[in-house]
């Protein structure tokens, strides 16, 4: 029986219409509110420059090699996370229960993509009110206005119901007509507003600061929680193991080489990161205001900031379009692996499985808007809904999809077929394949111990 099956799925599937379409859908889903907003006050909150390193270390060690695993493992299967993984499965003749890593990769975009949507809704909020331009304010009045936000329900709940409606227009558009063109589309501009702010923080603010605080060595502050936000991070921040990877990758064909553009995928996220951290805190810096305002960053230093700058007004809006561009393009990868896996196992068609699921996501995020005010006092293991579902996701079943994917990858499969699909031979291979085999899995399960600890 086993030997029967095969890598590739009954029926063609669609695929990106070049090698620079996925390059942009992956970037797309990478780059999203992990770089322009968790980024930055994470850095902030954890003594700048050696939160810095140890990320781009974390992306180079454990990031870009699951990466390529992950794309790999798509790739091959031509389907859904779940059927990919099932064909896989047979293929190495595995057991059934590696198929947690297609289950977990969906749960987790569907549950991520619940509270995501939340988030970007404040981000629609304020791309709101930096068009008409925020009016000089004290200090407290900003934070009261996001508090007011959050306080109200109503608000938070339509612009979520838009950002969910926003992400399902995309999909509904099909593969190469929907996600791949509106990438198309929004990608290079956010590229080019990012250089303009840059350019920006270079001229009118503090960027020599910002970049003294981003890059200015100091090995002392390196400390563990340092080195666990920071490998937590790039998973986070590369998209890893939550089945939108696996999914881009299942609509990539056979010619394009997956290393090369993994790798120019993980430079142009974590050059975005960078900058973004570079313009935010050169605008911070200048203003005098806090780096360490923690998740308020985006939302309260930063309005602040605007309100009192020179051009304040147009650069603040195109801030928040830039953000908004970057939320709605990860979003998407986010809502498009249930969809597929709907399609694939129901045989409905694409409108009507984006719809379902769209609805069942909006409806969890609904809850996550009330857990801000009318349910805020409903906790489980000590944490509200919000951040429930952020500590499950991220915390748990991020690091544990990529430890699945290593061991899968590196100890089930076949090495010549991995061989064969990742594309590298000689010296980088066994390269790629050692790190995927020990670093990686090993690094992983550092991070996951640890946080079983913390949570017990
Ligand atoms: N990488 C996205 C960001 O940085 C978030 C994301 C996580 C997207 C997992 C898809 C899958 O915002």
């Amino acid at each position: 029986m086993k030997n029967q099956e095969t890598a590739q799925a009954p029926e063609a599937r669609v695929h990106w219409s070049s090698r620079w379409g996925f390059f942009l859908v992956t970037v797309g889903s990478a780059v999203g509110l992990g770089n322009l907003w968790k980024f930055p006050y994470m850095t902030g909150s954890n003594g700048g420059s050696a939160f810095v390193l140890v990320y781009l270390f974390c992306i180079l060690l454990i990031g870009v090699p699951l990466l390529m695993a992950e794309t790999l493992l798509g790739r091959r299967g031509q389907a859904s996370p779940v059927g990919t993984m099932r064909l896989l499965v047979a293929e190495a003749g595995a057991s059934k229960a590696w198929l947690a890593i297609g289950y977990i990769g969906i749960m987790g975009s569907f549950l991520i993509l619940s509270f995501y949507s939340v988030v970007a809704g404040w981000v629609l909020e304020y791309t709101w009110q930096a068009a008409g331009g925020f009016a000089p304010a004290p200090k407290e009045a900003f934070g009261q206005a996001f508090s007011d936000l959050l306080a109200n329900p109503g608000r938070l709940i339509f612009w979520h119901t838009l950002f969910m409606a926003m992400t399902a227009a995309v999909v509904l558009g099909g593969v190469t007509s929907g996600i791949e063109r509106a990438n198309r589309i929004m990608m290079p501009r956010l590229f080019l507003i990012l250089l303009f702010l840059t350019g920006y923080g270079a001229f009118a603010a503090d960027l020599p600061a910002a970049f003294r605080f981003l890059f200015h060595f100091d090995a002392a502050a390196i400390n563990r929680s340092v080195l666990f936000a920071a490998m937590g991070h790039a998973f986070f921040t590369l998209s890893l193991g939550m089945g939108a990877i696996i999914t881009y990758g299942s609509y990539l064909d056979r010619a394009t080489s997956i290393p090369r553009i993994c790798l120019q995928v993980a430079v142009a996220d974590t050059l975005v990161a960078l900058l973004a951290g570079l313009s935010i805190f050169a605008v911070v810096f200048a203003q005098g205001l806090e780096p360490a305002a923690g998740p308020g960053l985006l939302l309260q230093t930063l309005p602040l900031a605007f309100s009192q700058m020179p051009g304040g007004q147009v650069v603040g809006f195109l801030f928040f379009v830039l953000v908004v561009f970057a939320a709605w393009t990860s979003s998407i990868s986010l809502l498009e692996p249930s969809v597929t896996l709907v399609v694939e196992r129901f045989g409905l068609g694409r409108q009507v499985a984006v719809l379902l699921v769209t609805l069942g996501i909006w409806l969890l995020g609904v809850a996550v808007a009330l857990s801000f005010n009318a349910w805020s006092g409903v906790t489980l293991f000590g944490l509200g809904f919000f951040d429930l579902l952020d500590t499950l996701t991220s915390k748990i079943m991020m690091p544990l999809a990529g430890l699945l994917i290593a061991v899968f990858t590196a100890w089930v499969m076949q090495r010549r077929h991995v061989a064969d699909e990742i594309g590298l031979s000689g010296r980088s291979f066994s390269f790629w394949y050692r790190v995927v085999a020990f670093v990686s899995p090993v690094a992983i399960a550092i991070i996951f111990l640890n946080v079983i600890g913390i949570l017990g």
